[in-house]
């Protein structure tokens, strides 16, 4: 039998510090990234570009299947390039969220982006990043992690991020925004955003993203013993 390819799974709304947090473990492990929220995303942005309607699942599904999706890792960090355009920063914004949040609510888009995501797993080992990781997508991981903080906490932080990147937004229109994903998120049918029933669960309302990732690595370290961490 091959061997277990070691997979830490971590879930959560946005603002929760999951994309510090896989970064920083992927970094440290020297194991692939995933971030699927990125998927749903081009997925959206692609379908806006195109003209499909977001609530069409079976075109939506259709372009899923034929995405021409790669995910590079460069100095700044890992790029997402579709059909040979760079659309990292595209896919940030907040249209973008809200446009991959609607895909990402349709049973057939999630079928088909399901073996993109698991083709992921390849070794030393994965971290996932997403909403139903845990409890979908790679229900056998050894570790899974679910991230959550107050709304106004994140709210605040996303906000902080996109000013960081340039982007302008106000923090009223932001907190509805978030709101109407998360309602969005978890009200889903179907693999809502929501704790596997073997998930550790951590607020990091009150936490930087120093102590959200020592208390990571340590979870780490007791689930996968002797494993390396790079400094
Ligand atoms: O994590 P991120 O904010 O980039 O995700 C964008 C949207 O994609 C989420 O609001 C959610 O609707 C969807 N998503 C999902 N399942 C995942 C990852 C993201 O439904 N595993």
């Amino acid at each position: 039998m091959p061997a277990e390819i070691p997979i830490i799974t971590v879930d959560g709304p946005s603002g929760t510090g999951k994309g510090t947090v896989c970064s920083y473990l992927a970094e440290r492990l020297d194991w692939r990234l995933l971030d699927s929220g990125a998927i749903y995303r081009v997925l959206g942005h692609a379908a806006l570009q195109e003209g499909i309607s977001l609530a069409d699942g079976e075109r939506l599904a259709g372009l899923a299947g034929r995405l021409d999706l790669d995910f590079r890792q460069s100095n700044g960090g890992i790029r997402a390039i579709l059909a040979g355009v760079d659309v990292t920063d595209a896919i940030r914004t907040e249209a973008a969220g809200a446009a991959a949040s609607q895909v990402a609510a349709l049973p057939e888009v999630r079928a088909a982006l399901l073996a993109i995501q698991r083709a992921f797993c390849r070794p030393p080992g994965l971290i996932a990043d997403g909403r139903d990781m845990g409890t979908v997508v790679f229900p056998a991981a050894r570790l899974k992690l679910y991230l959550t903080a107050s709304p106004e906490e994140r709210a605040r932080r996303r906000y902080n991020q996109l000013k960081q990147k340039g982007i302008g937004v106000n923090l009223p229109d932001l907190s509805t925004d978030i709101r109407q994903r998360d309602a969005r998120d978890e009200g889903r049918a179907i693999s809502p955003s929501r704790p596997a029933p073997d998930a550790i669960v951590i607020d990091t309302t009150n936490l930087d993203a120093g102590e959200v990732c020592n208390r990571v690595v340590s979870l780490v370290q007791s689930t996968f013993h002797k494993l390396p961490l790079k400094n």
